[in-house]
């Protein structure tokens, strides 16, 4: 996509011009150092390794450039633009969605922020944490086995399988942790399971499946005839896992659950589901896109009735997926991660899975934030209609501008800038000019040429701040010469921004679903008394 970018702006100006050679020649200043450690590496070496230039083998008497080899790799990063520079970001618990930088006064709005429902600032959040801490201290004092396993664990895993309607969760240092050693333990136990696993999903459950060792097939995005074409390779005897997450963080996709759980049991195989960017968002108490989708009935039943059926007696979409993860990083705003399934899967990873057993528990005042956040958010409908609302002001604001929005029926808000380096300056401006956060996105998180800004709206970003927000991007757009809506149109579209056949999805929320309010959640989801679940401390024969 760099070719499209290039055309836009070379038919634009001057500007476009000076910047294009401030990039080369900071690419090639780049570029000659890399090139003297290379040639330094050279000169000591008589037989260079083709692949990897800066290994030499070519006498027992050189060491070896460990410095070389590492600030060149560091290097490449500079030269292709994908190197992060982090910003000093402090979020403020009482000034929500405000954040201060390096000092106290400079202040500016966060919109890139994953602790979505800003529960990390709720007063009764932060109450439960700092009970936690008076009471049992800072840290858990060892791995579950040996001294972190404790009524607040116990308690947080039975909130967790009641939120999904599962039989039992457990809980991980985080959601990376959690689906990296769900992979790789069915890998290390069932030798022959084959993974069919969606191109987009996030890098721990990528991870996770090199780890186990697994044969593998990658369908492309929510594309569910290439799925079911690998599937049927397979007789329906071959163990297989489909792994795949709800909403994809990035592009703010949303997978068809229900059409995967029928090919899976068309084909035998398991389903994993990541629910990391939907839980706290979707489902009438935020259990995320598995409880949404049978809206209804869920809200109805609130959260005590584990097994209900859809009217014609079938299993609801979150009971028919056999394994969910979910962070309590984002929307539940503390940290850790946690797998809920069937008690007999959380006693197989409680048992073997090695990034659970050998490593500290979550102190547990995390633990008792994570809870209280759960409790919090579930009777809190309100939260999750008031983000979409939000987002909805912004989308159609960006729209109204021709600022290209990839089109997705979910919260994410991705504006696509289609170059890493037009993207950072897109970033640095929106901070240095207009006090507005937003990092950019690049490679390796999305593809080369589909870098953008990812906005996140939250129940704090009230139409005031968005109006704000779309004046600084309608400055941004135009002071750096962005492509916009047109002239993606003018290349025939790109992800969906420009295209004209393109389909757009309905919003993940219809608009009767917007107008419920916390009234209208069964009562039980308030104060239900969640019982400690045995799994959680292993089963007694
Ligand atoms: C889709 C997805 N899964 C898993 C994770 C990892 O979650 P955690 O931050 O709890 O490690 C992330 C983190 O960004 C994610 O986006």
């Amino acid at each position: 996509m760099y070719p499209l970018t290039s055309k836009v702006c070379s038919s634009s100006n001057a500007t476009f011009v000076n910047r294009l050679t401030s990039h080369i020649l900071a690419t090639r200043q780049y570029a000659s150092t890399a090139a003297k450690v290379a040639t330094s590496n050279k000169d000591s070496s008589a037989n260079t390794n083709e692949q990897n230039p800066l290994v030499n083998h070519g006498t027992q008497e050189s060491y070896f450039d460990y410095e070389g080899v590492i600030e060149n790799e560091v290097l490449k990063k500079r030269q292709d633009k994908s190197y992060r520079f982090f910003n000093n970001i402090n979020r403020l618990a009482k000034e929500y969605p405000m954040a201060h930088r390096q000092s106290d006064a400079d202040k500016v709005t966060v919109w890139c922020s994953n602790d979505y429902l800003a529960l990390s600032k709720q007063p009764e959040v932060m109450d439960a944490m700092k009970r936690a801490i008076d009471k049992y201290g800072a840290g858990a004092g060892g791995t579950r086995n040996i001294a972190g396993h404790n009524k607040l664990t116990m308690q947080l895993e039975a909130e967790l399988a009641a939120l999904h309607k599962k039989e039992g969760a457990l809980v991980f240092s985080s959601c990376f942790v959690a689906n990296d050693a769900v992979f790789s333990l069915f890998g290390q136990k069932i030798k022959d399971m084959v993974i069919f696993s969606d191109e987009l999903n996030h890098a721990s459950m990528i991870i996770g499946i090199k780890h186990s060792n697994l044969k593998k097939h990658i369908f492309k995005h929510n594309n569910l005839e290439e799925l079911e074409t690998m599937l049927k390779q397979y007789p329906k005897s071959t163990p297989k896992m489909i792994a795949f997450e709800s909403v994809y963080s990035m592009a703010g996709s949303v997978a068809d659950i229900n059409k995967i759980c029928d090919l899976a049991e068309k084909y035998g195989a398991m389903t994993f589901l990541d629910e990391v960017h939907a839980v706290g968002l979707y489902g009438p108490h935020g259990a995320g896109v598995a409880e949404h989708v049978d809206f209804e009935a869920h809200r109805k039943a609130g959260i005590a009735t584990p097994s209900i059926k859809d009217n014609n007696g079938h299993k609801l979409a979150m009971d028919r997926v056999d394994i969910i993860t979910g962070t309590l990083g984002k929307s539940f705003g503390a940290v850790g991660g946690y797998a809920a399934a069937n008690k007999r899967i959380i006693d197989f990873l409680r048992s073997y899975a090695p990034g659970f057993i050998f490593t500290t528990t979550l102190p547990p005042a995390v633990m008792a934030a994570a809870s209280e956040a759960i409790r919090f958010q579930r009777g809190n409908i309100e939260l999750r209609t008031a983000q979409q609302k939000h987002t909805t002001y912004l989308k159609e604001g960006l729209q109204d501008l021709g600022i290209p929005v990839v089109p997705n029926p979910s919260h994410i808000v991705p504006i696509l800038i289609g170059n890493a380096d037009l993207a950072k300056q897109a970033s640095d401006m929106l901070m240095e000019k207009h006090k507005i956060y937003v990092q950019a996105i690049n490679f390796p998180t999305v593809a080369r040429g589909t870098e953008r800004l990812r906005v996140t709206p939250t129940p704090g970003h009230t139409d005031d701040l968005s109006d704000i927000m779309l004046d600084a991007m309608e400055d941004v757009f135009t002071e750096l010469q962005l492509p916009r809506v047109n002239d993606w149109e003018a290349q025939g579209g790109f992800l969906g921004v420009g295209d004209p056949n393109f389909i757009k999805e309905p919003n993940l929320w219809t608009e009767r679903q917007l107008e419920y309010t916390n009234k209208d959640l069964n009562p039980n989801v308030k104060h239900p008394v969640i019982q400690q679940l045995e799994v959680s401390s292993g089963i007694k024969e």
